[in-house]
């Protein structure tokens, strides 16, 4: 069993930490913040990741906390960065925390510990944290780059059964410990140069990144010419060189990933000489899709200017709390920009930076009073939204179902006014129960 000390104690850090500590090897895992590894030293977990506290606790006598670089790396034979690379104002990946574990290593290292890169970075980096290491003396640190393709909310599953390991190595033989490192995992290995395992990260999130905006361009098609993009995905998916996975129509995709892996490798080809097309015409359609929603609720509500709106769902998505460039912020900017007031609930995430948003603690209390409800996060506990209770307590019971989360016949049938995304849109039979009728607005299709 190895001994493994892992820079960064966030989502892929501490996953990270957790399940090599449960394959039986001894964890270290290094963080720069105080309170984070108190904390975690007192058995609290400090993310929102469904199973990573069961697992943390079960391999306590195997895991380790510290602010202390030394006592990360003595005795360690791999040393993880798993660090946040976020895009800096020109859309490439700010690398300054990657520079910073590399040029916060002691000036000697014992043995020959390996440098294992978790964290996304533009091809190219290994090749320059190499030469950094050389340029330090510390030509006894080896390289890899170990790519890591978790998906919050099924972290520890998706480590643990992994659709494949990707290791890019310079030398062979750290390339078979790292390989070795896994064993117990079953799954393809893919074995690479540094560069080409850098590449398929970004590659495999531009390419998810890539059919979300596809299938949301066609869900706009849809609203035009009055077909249901639920259908057409299913339809499109069922083709087994396609597949159904990332065809759900919606209002963007969001998170502390897709973005900025976006424009990471647009700017990487743009830097390289190469203007990747492909990926602006993705990045536009996301930032526009984000703000059909708000079109919508102009649309149906005449007007935004004093109407109240809840937001349903603040995460990027559900089963996590991470709020790294979640929808729910643009959406609620472009609402109070427009003059509404805005309420909003989630089961999880509870930002304290989202000004001028009223937090709600329920769902009830989120809807009483409102003009409109906009499911911005497909959490489960939604999908009963559509109840007489919370028909009753909206002063217009328009949803606005970012997700398409709900069955638009059982919506209208329950009494509400319901509009999806790429679907056609639906109206109470019979009127909307003696609320208010709403004016006639010209619908998106029109
Ligand atoms: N979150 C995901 O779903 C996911 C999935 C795959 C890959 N990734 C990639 O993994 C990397 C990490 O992402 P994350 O979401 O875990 O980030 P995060 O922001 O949750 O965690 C990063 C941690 O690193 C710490 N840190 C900064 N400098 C440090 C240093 N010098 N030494 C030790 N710790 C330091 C920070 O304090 C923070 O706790 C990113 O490159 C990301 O793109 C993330």
């Amino acid at each position: 069993m190895a001994r493994i000390a892992i820079f960064g104690a966030g989502y892929v850090g501490l996953v990270t930490g957790a399940c090599f500590a449960d394959l039986g090897h001894e964890v270290v895992v290094r963080d720069v913040l105080p309170e984070r590894i108190e904390r975690l030293r007192a058995g609290e977990v400090p993310i929102y990741e469904p199973g990573l506290e069961e697992v943390l606790e079960r391999n306590r006598d195997r895991i380790s906390f510290t602010l202390d670089v030394r006592e990360a790396v003595d005795g360690a034979e791999f040393l993880f960065v798993a660090v946040g690379t976020p895009p800096t104002y020109s859309g490439d990946a700010d690398l300054s925390y990657v520079w910073s574990v590399v040029d916060g290593l002691p000036d000697e290292v014992a043995g020959r510990p390996v440098m294992v890169m978790k964290s996304t970075v533009p091809a190219g980096t290994g090749e320059r944290v190499r030469a950094r290491l050389d340029a330090r003396g510390l030509t006894n640190v080896g390289y890899v780059s170990n790519p890591e393709f978790l998906a919050e909310g099924s972290a520890i599953a998706d480590f643990m059964r992994p659709d494949r390991i990707v290791v890019g190595a310079y030398d062979p033989a750290d390339a078979d410990a790292v390989v070795q490192l896994h064993s117990g995992i079953e799954t393809e290995i893919v074995r690479s140069d540094v560069a080409s395992a850098e590449l398929v990260k970004l590659a495999a999130n531009a390419f998810l990144s890539t059919r979300i905006s596809f299938v949301n361009e066609i869900a706009n098609v849809c609203e035009l010419v009055g077909a249901d993009v639920v259908d057409v995905a299913r339809g499109v998916g069922l083709d087994h060189r396609l597949g159904p996975h990332f065809l759900q129509a919606g209002i963007g995709f969001g998170g502390s990933c897709f973005p900025k892996d976006v424009t990471a490798l647009k700017q990487l080809a743009g830097n390289s000489g190469y203007p990747f097309l492909l990926l602006q015409a993705v990045w536009e359609v996301n930032e526009l899709q984000k703000r059909r929603v708000v079109q919508k609720l102009q649309h149906r509500l005449g007007g935004l200017r004093g109407r109240t709106v809840a937001l349903l769902g603040l995460a990027f998505k559900p089963n996590t709390d991470d709020m790294r460039e979640a929808p729910s912020r643009v959406i609620a900017a472009r609402l109070l920009a427009e003059g509404a007031e805005v309420r909003a609930w989630d089961p999880v995430a509870q930002p304290d930076d989202l000004h001028g948003v009223e937090i709600c603690d329920s769902v009830l209390e989120a809807v009483r009073g409102v003009d409109a409800a906009v499911i911005v996060t497909e959490w489960p506990e939604l999908r009963d939204l559509p109840t007489a209770e919370v028909r009753e307590a909206m002063a217009r019971p328009l949803i606005v179902d970012g997700r398409n989360l709900l069955d638009p016949a059982a919506a209208a049938a329950a009494g509400f006014e319901y509009e999806g995304i790429g679907r056609p849109t639906r109206s109470a039979p019979g009127g909307l129960n003696g609320k208010p009728q709403p004016a006639p607005d010209r619908e998106l299709q029109d």
